[in-house]
């Protein structure tokens, strides 16, 4: 649905004080954006023909820095209540608006499809407000919504200001609104501060339009989930946890991805992955990563594209204990196994580094296989270099290699050798002492130290 003359006004204005953080709560990272970007874009998907963001006088520059392009900034000067934050909003109300709605900046679970059901419902009843109610098993200290003998909906009650039986309601009020905008100019004078906490409440617009008009709808959900409010980390975490759940699921039962442990997995929300392939548990899996099918994930693999999109193709088995940073491209059945780092690395197809290597900066080719205690040296103290190794070469186990280097096709390096030299094809570059075995060396040894314990 396309609503040319609706405004969505999301109010982010408020103290965050109980995330007892040096950053703007608005700016806290959710799924890998600002939680009030994940608003924004929720708003942005109803195609509303405004977004305004009302915020705080301190956090305007970061906000209009990040978001400028997209949305209308109010500012909101103290925060005095959702009440004097929704006036700010207002203000930047172009003439053509006939409805608004209001989401909460912090309240990122909200899912597209309910706010295009809540927003059909307005239209449809065409009511002077619709707002979203919960049905919940622990009301928190949400407001509560009051109903009539009928069930209609007469006004909402603060926790603050309840009654002890009050307190016993289990629908409460999910902060999100939509009002015509005609009758709700009417009743702005009916929000004020006379209430428990002093602030001034959105809420009393609704008690003043039902009493006025009593036609105001509400669109009900079960459970808290969807509009759980991001107040303290706590609840971030728990946010983040039902958000990374949803994903799995989603991965499981539409993309047949087999999670084995979904407790113990992070999967963010930039990351595909292709039909059976298999997520072993302790794998978290975040940034940009595109996994390809029939791969073995972990257990206990890290696989970062945060800072650069890191490529998995198929048939490929990474872990357990491997840690993919940044800049990878792993191609079809290749192999990242035990304690094995990469970065900015590209494994050609079926090449492998079966344990404990550090590949960063460089370029394995096809059918190669890397030795237990592979490192590549690609940082002088100073600057970063590169490593090629080309098809087919076998290095040795513990084989330390300082780039720049190239080691050309179908060579080998003998185990333990330090290359700081370019190999041709097909060569053995070897670089160690060479062997002295002394014989008998050891009856000798333990008979000297025998007789100086006896003495
Ligand atoms: C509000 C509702 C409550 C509802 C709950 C749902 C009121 C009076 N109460 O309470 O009924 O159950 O949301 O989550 O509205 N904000 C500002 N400026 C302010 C104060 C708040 O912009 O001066 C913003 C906040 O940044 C936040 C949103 O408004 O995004 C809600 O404010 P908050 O203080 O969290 O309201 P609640 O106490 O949760
Ligand atoms: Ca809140």
């Amino acid at each position: 649905m396309n609503h040319q003359s609706m405004a969505c006004i999301i109010l982010a204005a408020g103290s965050g004080t109980r995330m007892k953080s040096s950053h703007p709560k608005v700016l806290t990272m959710f799924d890998e954006q600002p939680i009030v970007e994940n608003i924004i874009e929720k708003a942005e998907a109803l195609q509303p023909s405004q977004v305004i963001v009302v915020v705080s006088p301190q956090y305007e520059n970061s906000v209009k820095e990040r978001f400028s392009d997209r949305i209308q900034l109010a500012v909101q000067n103290k925060p005095l209540g959702t009440g004097d934050a929704f006036l700010a909003g207002i203000k930047k109300l172009d003439h053509s608006i006939q409805s608004i709605m209001v989401l909460c900046g912090d309240t990122p679970l909200i899912q597209p499809k309910t706010l295009q059901e809540f927003a059909k419902l307005f239209h449809a009843t065409q009511s002077n407000a619709t707002l979203i109610t919960a049905s919940v098993d622990n009301p928190k200290m949400y407001g509560r919504i009051l109903r009539d003998a009928d069930k209609r909906f007469v006004r909402i009650v603060e926790w603050k200001d309840a009654t002890e039986e009050e307190r016993n309601i289990t629908e409460i009020n999910a902060g999100m609104y939509i009002f015509a905008r005609s009758a709700m100019e009417s009743h702005l004078q009916a929000i004020n501060n006379k209430n428990a906490s002093g602030e001034f409440y959105l809420t009393d617009i609704l008690e003043s339009l039902q009493q006025d008009q009593n036609n105001i709808s509400t669109y009900t959900i079960q459970g808290e989930e969807e509009i759980i409010g991001i107040n303290t980390k706590a609840d971030l975490a728990q946010a983040l946890q039902i958000s990374n759940q949803r994903r799995l699921h989603s991965l499981m039962v539409d993309h047949g991805v087999y999670i084995i442990d979904p407790a113990s997995t992070f999967i963010g929300p930039n990351v595909s992955i292709g039909n059976d392939t298999t997520i072993k548990p302790n794998t978290w899996i975040e940034g940009e990563v595109d996994i390809g099918q029939d791969c073995t994930i972990g257990p206990f693999a890290c696989i970062r594209g945060d800072q650069g999109k890191i490529t998995i193709e198929s048939h490929c088995t990474i872990g357990p204990f491997a840690s993919l940073r940044k800049n990878c491209i792993i191609r079809h059945g290749a192999k990242a196994g035990t304690f094995v780092e990469m970065k900015n690395c590209e494994m050609k197809p079926d090449s492998k580094a079966n344990h404990l290597s550090y590949l960063g900066d460089a370029v394995i080719g096809e059918r190669t296989n890397i030795g237990a205690g592979t490192i590549t040296c690609n940082y002088d103290g100073f600057e970063k270099h590169k490593t090629i190794i080309e098809e087919d070469v076998f290095i040795g186990s513990d084989t330390i290699i300082v780039a720049p280097v190239t080691i050309e096709k179908g060579s080998f390096t003998g185990a333990g050798s330090v290359i700081t030299q370019n190999v041709p094809p097909n060569a053995l570059a070897i670089e160690r002492n060479e062997q002295k075995t002394k014989e008998n060396w050891a009856e000798k040894y333990r008979e000297s130290k025998n007789k100086r314990r006896q003495s």
